[in-house]
């Protein structure tokens, strides 16, 4: 039997990020129709009893890697089943990266990206593209995915030496293209040169296992870098959103750069918000080795809380977000850098546990309320990147991409029982209250009552404008007023000396 085209969700407490309130939501062709109570409907609509249960804007996960080949192997994740794992979680769009390699084409990669995801994704998408290398073929290509491919955002690599990591001059150039082009500079923030100095002392003192990978680029490698972007950024007056902060040092400098008024963003990701670096220290090699990522998750068992913190903060109200960096290598891809730590593929997962992880240690812990869990999962990234309010709010006209949250319910987290292809998780045996019991994906139920029903290829890319209004009022503003001056002088009339240096 087909499904009816509309769906009614009745009775659920409607959550956005700015208000809570009992309200019915009725929803056809992709979109939402009406919000209120006592909805007339069509017959024929599926109704939905949401009594109890919190109705929310669909997840937007701000960073993953579905299938990417990276450190001589492919993340097991691709875009069929790292998606359809999202939605089981409760998450409706994924942002991801294409990442050519250094000499290669940006809009072939783009191509090659769109041509793997398309008929694969279950959930909508949109690509954030890397910019690995500088030459005015990129600074064109870059120009053509803003104006035409619905790009607005680039990344940039300080670390990954020869391989993805540009020098500060290409930042800075790199930084002022993306100004030019309406978009957000993101950056991948670690000193590459100082890591590469550390893996070669480590290896030295016969340090190969896990562990080596944090020795190699403590705190401050990841601090000095986004210091060192953040500064860049502000040079050419261009909005910079720092990808996947992980330490407390790196969160600082972010957080005194916006007390400061700088327009920069800060993005943790699940895995930094939900577990340790302590882990790479564990006496087992796999286990160690599946929490090995970039830049590393802390062995400071502080992080997650302060990271959470700093979500709630009045300076992040605004622009609060998270991602994932879901970037899944099963043990035996891991077991790459058995021998050598610089050599275990860098990722891990968080696309399907990302919203329990937040609400769990978010919300439960009473650190933060259902609104502002909205406005860090969902909103604030729709705002930032350009596509709010078609998602991150549920309102009439926006895109039926919403999750009926059960609060009271709980589930324990276990690779026995996650969707995604990777066989172990980092979150194992954690319980957390708030389940996603219903998915509704571009108008459609795609998950239900443990049960996914969706066909590889129903999600769509996203287009995303540049020029994001939450991001570039200020800056615009600031090119007018803040446009340096020469100081008014006649002529100085005394004569200088000549130079008496050969050329
Ligand atoms: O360890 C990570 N983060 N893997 C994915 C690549 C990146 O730098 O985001
Ligand atoms: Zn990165
Ligand atoms: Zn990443």
């Amino acid at each position: 039997m087909s499904e009816p085209s509309g769906i009614l969700i009745k009775g659920g407490q409607v959550v956005n990020d700015d208000c809570s309130v009992i309200s019915d939501v009725y929803m056809e062709n992709g979109k939402i129709v009406e919000v209120g109570l006592d909805l007339r409907i069509p017959g024929g609509a599926r109704v939905i009893d949401a009594t109890d249960k919190l109705v929310m804007p669909g997840g937007i996960d701000t960073h993953t890697h579905m299938e990417l080949e990276f450190m001589g192997t492919r993340a097991v994740d691709d875009f069929y089943i790292g998606t359809k794992a999202a939605l089981a979680g409760g998450t409706t769009m994924i942002l991801d990266f294409v990442i050519p390699e250094k000499g290669k084409s940006l809009l072939e990669a783009y191509d090659c990206w769109r041509s793997k995801a398309d008929p694969k994704v279950c959930c909508d998408y949109s690509l954030h593209v890397a910019v690995t290398w500088w030459s005015d073929q990129v600074k064109k290509e870059m120009q053509t995915l803003a104006e035409e491919k619905g790009v607005n955002s680039f990344k940039m690599f300080m670390a990954y030496k020869d391989v993805f990591m540009l020098k500060d001059s290409e930042l800075y150039a790199a930084f002022s293209h993306c100004k030019e082009a309406g978009a957000i500079a993101q950056v991948h923030a670690e000193n590459g040169d100082l890591i590469a100095e550390g893996a070669k002392k480590m290896l030295s003192l016969g340090i190969t296992g896990p562990e080596g990978h944090e020795l190699c680029r403590p705190e401050e490698v990841e601090a000095e870098a986004t210091q060192r972007a953040i500064t860049i950024a502000h040079a050419v007056n261009c909005p910079l959103y720092v990808v996947h902060v992980m330490s407390k040092s790196a969160a600082k400098v972010v957080s005194n750069a916006r007390r400061d008024g700088r327009v920069v963003f800060g993005e943790p990701i699940a895995a930094a918000l939900g577990t340790d670096g302590t882990h790479c220290w564990h006496k087992d090699w796999a286990h160690a080795a599946g929490f090995v990522m970039g830049p590393p998750l802390r062995p400071d068992p502080s992080t997650p809380g302060y990271l959470m913190d700093l979500l709630n903060k009045i300076q992040f109200t605004q622009t609060g977000l998270t991602g994932t960096d879901n970037c899944t290598f099963s043990v035996c891809q891991k077991a790459l850098g058995k021998d050598n730590f610089t050599k275990i593929p860098n990722g891990v997962n968080g696309v399907e546990d990302r919203m329990s992880v937040i609400w769990e240690k978010g919300v439960h812990s009473g650190k933060m309320d259902e609104n502002r869990f909205v406005a860090v999962t969902s909103s604030n990234a729709a705002k930032i990147f350009n596509f709010y309010p078609q998602k991150g709010r549920i309102a009439r006209n926006s895109d039926a991409d919403v999750v009926i949250w059960d609060p009271k319910m709980t589930r324990r987290i276990s690779a026995k029982t996650h969707h995604q292809a990777v066989d172990y998780n980092i979150f194992e045996g954690m319980e957390c209250h708030g389940v996603p019991v219903v998915t509704i994906s571009r108008g459609k139920v795609v998950y239900e009552e443990g049960r996914l029903t969706v066909p590889a290829g129903h999600g769509r890319f996203i287009h995303r404008k540049p020029f994001s209004e939450y991001v570039y009022k200020r800056i615009r503003q600031r090119d007018q007023v803040g446009k340096p001056t020469a100081v008014e002088r006649k002529p100085y009339e005394v004569k200088a000396a000549a130079s008496t240096l050969r050329s």
